[in-house]
């Protein structure tokens, strides 16, 4: 089993800390690791064999220094000129790994993710590695309990081995759906996890959407390597459709499984999800990271980088204190965190 970590996200969610230049998974949020250094070393103890990750360019030396500090055996990095989405990135690492004159079973797994329970981890991995051996494309599913809508949805439907098959899969559908979905208690969250082998996801790309293996195609049969980077050809990349693997292939493929995960699984997705998995809370339910003081507050994130905090006399706030910006927002407002960014992006 190969593990693929896909490490090309932007995590604008959690800015002031995540930047362009310094996303999310790059950064030590859940413990003094970096999300992208927990990914892998999680997997210790597991069949796995050494990872490819799969970054944009602009972050190698980043991507290469993390791993390096952790004394973590890969099995190349693989750079994208632009991003493209997880379809494409996939397939590149698919494709990468067949050439090489193998056809591994894929441990894709987002380079960004939080799970508090090892173990039970590793049992999913394996009753997931022996259905994906039975060529299904493998998702790990959550038992949802709020209707949120930034995740794909699954219908699961009768026991295959430790899984079940997928009925259906359904990508980011809008608030009533999902409400409706997590009413029936017959949708599990997808985590963005999978499990197949590389040649039934190239299969299935093929089927549903060939334009982006074709350039995904060309792109690996151009790569070169430069130490212990694989470079992929701007030119060729560029002209790659832009999907994630679930509209591209899971919406659509007849051969899906679910594997159930309860494992203390959170993508870090907002201040607030950090807030809500921490383990550590003061007495009145303050995660406190950094220099503070607080008088009167209750069940809030205080995060300081640089400078002092000082908070008086509110409840459910986030406050998070970087070199050059700060961010204060209500606890439950922390989505809209994305339209700053994109303020920034055109204001600034
Ligand atoms: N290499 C590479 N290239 N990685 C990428 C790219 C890319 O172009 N785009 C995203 N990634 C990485 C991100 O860093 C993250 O680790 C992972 O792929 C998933 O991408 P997201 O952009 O975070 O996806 P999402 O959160 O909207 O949705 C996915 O995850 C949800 C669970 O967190 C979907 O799989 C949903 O169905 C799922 O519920
Ligand atoms: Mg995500």
């Amino acid at each position: 089993m190969k593990p693929v970590i896909l490490a090309g996200g932007s995590g604008s969610r959690l800015w002031p800390k995540s930047r362009a230049a310094l996303p999310k998974q790059f950064l030590a949020l859940t413990s003094d690791k970096t999300m992208l250094q927990e990914t892998i070393t999680r997997l210790s103890g597991t069949s796995a064999e050494k990872p490819i990750v799969i970054c944009n360019d602009n972050h190698r030396f980043l991507v290469a220094e993390q791993l390096r500090m952790q004394n973590i055996q890969h099995g190349g990095i693989l750079l994208e000129p632009m991003g493209r989405n997880t379809a494409p990135a996939i397939a590149l690492a698919a494709l990468h790994a067949i050439k090489d004159g193998e056809d591994p079973v894929l441990l894709v797994l987002a380079a960004d993710h939080l799970i508090k329970d090892n173990s039970a981890f590793h049992q999913a991995i394996e009753s997931a590695n022996s259905l994906a051996l039975k060529d299904y494309l493998v998702t790990f599913g959550i038992v949802p309990d709020v209707p949120h809508t930034g995740y794909g949805y699954i219908r699961a439907g009768s026991a295959v081995e430790n899984g079940m098959l997928v009925e259906e899969f359904v990508e980011k559908p809008d608030l009533e759906t999902a409400t409706k979905y997590v009413s029936t208690k017959q949708y599990f969250w997808n985590s963005g996890m999978f499990m197949f082998k590389a040649s039934r996801y190239i299969e299935e790309l093929e089927k549903y959407q060939p334009d982006i293996l074709k350039v995904c195609r060309a792109a690996v049969d151009s790569e070169t390597k430069d130490l212990d980077f694989i470079r992929i050809d701007p030119e060729t990349f560029k002209q790659c459709p832009d999907d994630s693997i679930d509209y591209a292939v899971m919406e659509k493929t007849k051969m899906a499984a679910m594997v159930p995960l309860d494992a203390g699984w959170s993508d870090v997705g907002s201040w607030s999800s950090l807030w809500e998995t921490a383990d550590q809370k003061d007495a009145n339910g303050n995660v406190v990271i950094g220099d503070a003081i607080l008088e009167n507050v209750k069940n809030s994130y205080i995060n300081a980088e640089e400078r002092l905090i000082s908070v008086i006399g509110l409840e459910d706030v986030v406050v998070v204190e970087t070199k050059d910006a700060v961010m204060v927002a209500h606890k439950d407002k922390v989505q809209e965190i994305k339209n700053v960014v994109s303020r920034l992006k055109k204001e600034k």
